[in-house]
């Protein structure tokens, strides 16, 4: 894998380089750390969030015809265009579990509770074979990758709150509750500042993620939520939306669900005849527009562009595709890495958030794909004879 030095962008804005540097290779080594504890060996080591996958299929990316020439800017460049893609939908969740949360143990009473907590869903197209220079390279292929949730913000605001997550993820066994503790009961290493970031955080978790109920992964609007260049002079955050509202099905099961209704949904649309279409859009800035007083709609993932969406692309998902579902693909699947710095130098991601990701999926996919299947490692074994 190779990667290029790039220059910082006129968008960003680090308040203290060195500290984020310290941050941001902290949280890398606590991705390490964290995948170690939850995957002891012989285990399979999954990603390091979004680690349960619904199904990855085929699909096409196609430029807008009628694309205007304002728009036309690196992988937009050519009006028409069509590549062939990859999109692995999953749950952002760090640990494989069910899709919703339907019981709890109450704190008080230590028993058993009903409850209804959605989670925040995945979409990641990998947008194959682009040409054109890339930031980093995917095993020597040129690719574009969109990474994006169903929510327009990101539960946390930028490295240091991230850092703070992932240090009490460590400690406490996955549980996050401590993160947001400061609202409630003060806590003089926090700031007020960061206090705010992380009332902020408690409601985008309760209100956003945990209300939203998807019936289908390949019925809902995915957003980038952190923000990339376009261009050199213009700034950019993407999502991508179901074509056909009618499309597919968007039914919740009865309750209880299924454990995994989200990959039964998925692989009953893709074994039907009707081929899925979703609208790749864009909202774009540029320097002449206000980004907050301390640059926030670029540094903090958090918050939210109001601006329209303009359509750029058409993602088309073929189907029947009924091998969505095989060993062959689930394993496929999980050889794939998706990173947001998979990307061509005109759409470099940028922001705080961005920044931290580099280092960390390239922490958590090297980590895990040193660590093959089971599986494929015996075949390996019994293989190697062969092949010297
Ligand atoms: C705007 C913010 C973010 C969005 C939209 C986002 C979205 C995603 C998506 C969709 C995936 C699944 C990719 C796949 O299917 O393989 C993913 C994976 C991952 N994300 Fe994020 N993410 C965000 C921020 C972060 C941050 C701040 C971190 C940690 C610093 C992080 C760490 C990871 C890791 C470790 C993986 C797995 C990488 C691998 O092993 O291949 N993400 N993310």
């Amino acid at each position: 894998m190779s990667q290029k030095n790039t220059r910082r962008c006129p968008f960003e804005r680090i308040q203290n380089p060195d500290l984020e540097a310290e941050q941001i290779a902290e949280t890398t080594d606590l991705t390490v750390k964290l995948l170690d504890k939850r995957y002891p060996p012989p285990k399979q080591i999954l990603r390091g969030v979004h680690p349960k996958s619904h199904g990855c299929v085929k699909a096409t990316f196609t430029i807008n015809p009628d694309l205007g020439p304002e728009y036309q800017v690196g992988l937009f460049a050519e009006p028409g265009k069509q590549f062939d893609a990859v999109i692995r939908f999953s749950n952002a969740a760090a640990l494989v579990g069910p899709d919703t949360t339907e019981t709890k143990i109450d704190p008080k009473t230590k028993q058993e509770v009903p409850v209804e907590e959605h989670g925040s869903r995945g979409m990641a197209i990998k947008v194959l074979d682009v040409g054109g220079e890339v930031l980093i390279d995917d095993n020597g292929a040129h690719n574009q990758d969109f990474l994006m949730i169903n929510q327009p913000m990101f539960a946390f605001a930028n490295t240091e709150d991230y850092l703070r997550l992932d240090r009490i993820l460590l400690q406490d066994n996955d549980m996050a509750d401590r993160f947001f503790l400061p609202v409630f009961v003060p806590d003089p290493s926090v700031t007020d500042e960061q206090k705010q970031r992380i009332a902020t955080s408690l409601n985008i978790v309760k209100e956003d993620i945990q209300k939203t109920d998807v019936g289908n992964p390949l019925g809902v609007q995915y957003f980038s939520a952190a923000p990339f260049l376009f261009g050199l002079d213009r700034v950019m955050k993407f999502s991508a939306k179901p074509y056909n509202e009618e499309l597919p099905p968007k039914h919740s099961p009865p309750k209880p669900r299924p454990d995994n209704y989200l990959r039964d949904a998925l692989t009953e649309t893709m074994n039907r005849n009707e081929p899925l279409q979703f609208d790749f859009m864009l909202q774009i800035r540029d320097g002449s527009d206000d980004f907050g007083e301390n640059n926030e709609l670029i540094e903090n993932a958090s918050t939210k562009w109001d601006d329209d969406f303009v359509s750029v692309a058409k993602i088309t998902i073929p189907a029947p595709q009924p091998e969505v579902d095989s060993e062959e693909n689930k394993a496929h699947c999980e050889q794939l890495a998706f990173t947001p710095w998979h990307s061509l130098v005109e759409h470099k991601p940028i922001g705080s958030i961005n920044r931290l990701r580099k280092s960390v999926y390239q922490a958590s996919a090297g980590h895990r794909l040193e660590r093959k299947d089971p599986f494929v490692q015996l075949l390996e074994k019994l293989f190697k004879p062969l092949f010297g």
